[in-house]
């Protein structure tokens, strides 16, 4: 089985890394339009198979997507990263045309694969992906609600105090600062409330934390964060080829799912073989629901530019 990674900054680079060390397929194409780069950062990357033990082939190709055909499961992560103090929704101008043009060439060579995408504005590239496709809405998912759950697992542990393993938590929403919605009332310390072991100011003190999760980052860093979303994208890929329905949070496309149609937004799902298999509906109670469709709101208003650039 084949993966390919596009855009082989440090997201890209990250997630074919551990998509390689997990041994999760035979081979990854990572592939960038700088040339060399992909090649260069691929055979660092094998350089370090007898050090990490694996046996996964991991190419680099400038630009050449013909290297990329046939692949099971596509990472898009190109485009341009945040800078300090930028929003993700201000990217969509640079990274609208990337994505569409990469979803084109993928399409080409590998008419019937999975496409993950991770690219900023991500709920809005996801649904730039789905639309250019014209996959089946299986097949087109946005990796932001794991990479957000899990921020909001690690300041959850810190709050408790525990491992954040032992941990549960689920982030809907759009992938923003302002329009995540980190779902406190079904957080659990394993099965029990995280509410038992947190005052409401700290809980609350929990959700506002991981809501910047990204912008805190970029901050301390200078550019957009890299482990975790690239851990996240290897996650949702390992869901999909070894086909373990796992139940997390992804950006789909809605038809009526969560009071939300023709859009492309965070919804607990269940990942398997062939994509996203079904929206698990998590019972929102009116002030959940409430967030959610203001989130709804906020990423439609993204969505419109893309009309306004011609793209859909
Ligand atoms: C983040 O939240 C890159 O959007 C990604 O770090």
């Amino acid at each position: 089985m084949k993966v390919t990674v596009v855009g082989a900054g440090a997201v890209g680079a990250t997630c074919a890394e551990n998509i390689a060390r997990k041994q999760l397929v035979e081979e990854v194409v990572l592939l960038d339009i700088k040339e060399g780069l992909a090649e260069g950062k691929a055979m660092d990357m094998m350089q370090t198979a007898t050090l990490n033990s694996f046996d996964t082939k991991i190419i680099g190709s400038t630009n050449d997507y013909s290297a990329t055909a046939d692949s099971s499961v596509v990472v898009i992560t190109s485009g341009i990263p945040r800078k300090p103090g930028m929003t993700r929704e201000e990217l969509i101008g640079t990274n609208a045309g990337i994505v569409k043009s990469v979803t084109d060439n993928i399409l080409k060579y590998s008419p019937n694969t999975i496409l993950i995408v991770i690219s900023n504005p991500m709920d809005t590239m996801t649904y730039l992906s789905a639309k250019a496709s014209g996959l089946p809405k299986e097949k087109v998912i946005g990796m932001g609600g794991i990479l957000d759950s899990s921020r909001f697992k690690f300041r959850l542990s810190e709050a408790i105090g525990c491992s954040p393993n032992d941990l549960q938590g689920v982030v809907i929403g759009g992938h923003g600062d302002t329009t995540m919605i980190p779902l406190a009332r079904h957080a659990t310390y394993n099965s029990s409330p995280v509410s038992n072991f947190l005052s409401p100011e700290r809980l609350d003190q929990v959700v506002s934390d991981t809501m910047v999760g990204g912008a805190t980052l970029t901050k301390l860093i200078g550019t957009s964060a890299w482990y975790a979303p690239g851990a996240a994208g290897a996650y949702l890929v390992e869901s999909i080829v070894r086909d373990q329905k796992k139940l997390f949070p992804c950006c789909v496309y809605l038809d009526g799912e969560y009071g939300q149609k023709d859009i492309c937004i965070g919804v607990p799902v269940v990942v398997g073989k062939n994509g996203w298999e079904k929206v698990v509906d998590f019972k929102l109670n009116d002030d959940e629901q409430g967030k959610f469709n203001a989130s709804a709101d906020a990423v439609r208003k993204m969505n419109s530019v893309l009309s306004e650039m011609k793209l859909v």
